[in-house]
């Protein structure tokens, strides 16, 4: 009877159990399905603490770019800091973003196509540079350049990459379209696919190139698409035809990384401008809008012949201070794209306050040439306050070298053009004809009227 009552109890007592922790189950079901549900966007971004709260900024203290990142040595005077600071803060660069591939064994350069453009006023050239490294293969990559015509002596170039084949840049039909792997992307209305036919996308990217209006200002342009050099994708083997394939393993035993190879073979491209009459070789600026931002930046600050580098909303491992906690940072950009840098950078994955240095020293690099950048109000990701507050930071080894005229935080709001130079336009990530001007105005100071 006894173990009948005890048993019975026991019934009542997992049957109640089973009800409340069903009726308990039916709220939270309710509450989880009025609750917004997160994109998958939302939860990658949480899962690598992105921030966006300036009042959770917490910005650890940043080095100095005085001191040498080995040893502790200031230096107080330019010519030290260049031969006993400078070198210690290039090999942890080449730490982060992989050395870049040695010199070629050879080169060559050929003029497949070149006439007349913009009613006379300028002579377009598409030049094919041939490199070979080690091995047997020998790869290339064509470069379409636009100079004035009428240019009284030399002209000083820019050269900025392009992101889906020089025949997008303009509409000028007289452009070659050269066949390689494009990335997936979107201009604009249109989709672009790798198989795209390259005539749809003829000077669809042309608000990223003002050609003219450079000619007009006395610029020579300069451009190729980085993919056919190297291809911006994790899976590198959907075009192993890539310029990393003329070094073996002995030759250039580091990962193979896109921001390093790009820069690399933009220097290719320095190596061609040194050898046209038509080109001022002293006066070069490198430009670079997002990933080629930060290559450009890689570019000024490992080839001294650049004399300019200009960083538009290169953001994360560009301009940005790592150390600020805004916008992208270590976590996500190696998660998504640790295929550009080297292996190295990963281990700073919420822990930027050890790197061994940040974006500061990098831009210091350039010093004393002059270097400049760029940011939109819109674009949190890239993190404006954080690239002005690099930009500022680098301000001290400027000064080594006599600077006087160099920006504050105060240019957050307002447009500064002296050794070093910055602004901040309206609107989103992108490289517009406004933020040319300001390029423009930029060389104009440092490599006096173009004509
Ligand atoms: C992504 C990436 C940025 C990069 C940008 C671009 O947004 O996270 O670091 O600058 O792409 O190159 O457009």
């Amino acid at each position: 009877m006894g173990f009948m009552k005890n048993f019975i109890k026991v019934v009542m007592a997992l049957f109640i159990c089973a009800n409340i922790s069903s009726s308990l189950f039916a709220i939270s079901s309710k509450e989880e399905a009025s609750a917004p549900k997160k994109s998958s966007w939302d939860l990658w971004l949480e899962k690598h603490r992105i921030n966006y709260d300036e009042n959770k900024v917490i910005c650890g203290t940043i080095p100095d770019p005085l001191v040498n990142v080995h040893n502790g040595f200031k230096a107080d005077n330019a010519l030290d800091w260049l031969e006993k600071v400078r070198p210690s803060i290039v090999e942890e660069v080449e730490k982060l973003y992989s050395p870049r591939p040695p010199r070629p064994s050879s080169m060559r350069f050929e003029v497949v196509e070149s006439g007349e453009a913009f009613g006379g006023k300028a002579i377009r050239k598409q030049i094919r540079i041939y490199v070979k490294g080690d091995t047997e293969k020998e790869l290339s990559f064509g470069v379409l350049m636009y100079v004035p015509k009428e240019a009284k002596s030399v002209s000083p170039v820019f050269i900025n990459m392009n992101y889906y084949g020089n025949h997008t840049i303009i509409a000028d039909p007289k452009i070659l379209t050269t066949q390689f792997w494009i990335r997936d992307g979107v201009v604009g209305n249109c989709e672009i696919k790798n198989s795209t036919p390259p005539d749809d996308i003829r000077g669809i990217r042309a608000s990223r190139h003002p050609v003219e209006r450079l000619l007009d200002s006395g610029f020579a342009y300069l451009t190729f698409c980085y993919c056919e050099v190297f291809p911006d994708t994790s899976d590198v083997s959907i075009n192993s035809n890539n310029i990393s394939k003329i070094f073996s393993d002995t030759a250039y035993p580091y990962k193979r990384s896109a921001i390093s190879i790009w820069s690399w073979a933009i220097s290719r491209v320095m190596d061609y401008i040194e050898s046209d009459s038509l080109l001022d070789k002293s006066r070069v600026a490198v430009v670079g809008h997002s990933r080629h931002g930060k290559t450009a930046l890689l570019t000024g600050a490992l080839d001294t012949r650049f004399a300019m580098a200009i960083s538009n909303g290169s953001g994360s491992m560009g301009a940005k201070l790592s150390r600020r906690n805004y916008g992208e940072n270590i976590s996500s950009i190696s998660d998504k794209y640790g295929y550009w840098f080297s292996d190295e950078l990963k281990k700073y994955a919420f822990a930027e306050d050890k790197m061994p240095i940040d974006q500061h020293q990098l831009l210091a690099l350039m010093a004393p040439r002059p270097v400049y950048v760029e940011s939109a109000k819109a674009d949190r990701w890239a993190d404006p306050k954080g690239q002005l507050t690099a930009l500022v930071a680098a301000n001290p080894v400027y000064e080594l070298f006599g600077a006087k005229e160099l920006p504050t935080m105060a240019n957050e709001t307002v447009p500064f053009c002296g050794n070093t130079g910055y602004h901040i336009r309206e609107g989103r990530h992108d490289l517009t004809y406004e933020d040319w001007e300001y390029f423009i105005k930029f060389a104009k100071k440092h490599f006096g009227t173009a004509q």
